[in-house]
């Protein structure tokens, strides 16, 4: 793949951008062969039954007795059938299967030069498809993870909030979850409504989402395909190392500050949690 993925005004936009600030963005896949209905089907078939989440959809409110189907649909009839209400697949580490493989880092690829000066080498590159019906939400959440998503096919709206809200999230939910102890998912009040943006984007339009920037995701009223692309680096594994050793600080007593925002490194911190993990690894 040579041709330009990302166009040169989105590149600006993203390099104004990155890592910090969310962005609409766009991108020249639309009718690429590896997001055709009948490729998605494969690469479900091809990916482990593990890595794929499966909504095979509601029943209507009326329906007859006798066409009531037998047995919910398969994965691949979901996807083939994407415009019934209620039903979605996410197929998730895309990159398991070569073809995407090759795919996904073709597209990071052409944004390593804008990455990598700022936060270090990209890791840990990794591909999620999602297939969803009309309406379908994606509840409230944050994602450790680097990430653009880009519409394919339909519209949606993620709403997103600030990383640094200390008010919406306090430090010991971001500590719990790198420790694994809280879920992705957030607890939601009505009272953040007011803190979200709402980005609206349409095939052929992407959204730079930042680390651990809180959203939700409702989609339009088309069926929606969307692929997200997702990295780690330095910078991303160093706040997470960070939020764990104040954790660590946290239950001696001490009240520690959180993690400073880009372009601080957190290094110190970071590197005191790798020294405990490394001991307790060693017990
Ligand atoms: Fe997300």
């Amino acid at each position: 793949m040579t041709e330009s993925i990302f166009p040169p005004e989105t590149r600006e936009v993203f390099a104004a951008a990155y890592p910090a600030t969310p962005a609409k963005l766009t991108h020249n896949l639309l009718g690429h062969d590896l997001l055709a209905i009948e490729a998605l089907v494969c690469l479900a078939e091809a990916l482990p039954e593990g890595e794929i989440e499966h909504n095979p959809g509601a029943l209507p409110i009326g329906i007859k007795p006798e066409d009531v189907p037998k047995s919910s649909l398969s994965v691949s009839e979901t996807i083939r059938k994407i415009g019934e209400a209620g039903s979605w697949v996410v197929l998730k580490r895309i990159e398991q299967v070569p073809a995407y493989r090759d795919f996904l880092h073709a597209i990071l690829g052409q944004l390593k030069d804008i990455v990598e000066p700022r936060t270090g080498a990209m890791m840990q590159l990794e591909g999620f498809i999602f297939i969803s019906s009309p309406g379908a939400v994606t509840p409230f959440h944050f994602d450790p993870e680097h990430n653009i998503l880009l519409q394919i096919r339909g519209s949606k709206v993620m709403t997103v909030f600030p990383v640094e809200d200390e008010a919406m999230f306090s430090a010991k939910v971001h500590e719990d979850y790198h420790l694994g102890l809280h879920h992705r998912n957030l607890n939601w009040f009505d009272g953040y409504a007011a803190k979200g943006t709402p980005i609206a984007i349409s095939a052929g339009e992407a959204i730079h989402v930042p680390v651990k920037a809180p959203h939700w995701v409702q989609n339009g009223d088309e069926p929606s395909i969307s692929l997200s692309i997702t990295w780690r680096s330095d910078w991303s594994y160093a706040e997470a190392d960070a939020r764990a050793f104040n954790h660590v600080l946290r239950k001696i007593g001490l009240r520690p500050a959180s993690p400073a925002a880009f372009p601080a490194r957190n290094t110190g911190k970071a590197m005191a949690w790798r020294a405990i993990r490394k001991l307790r690894g060693a017990a």
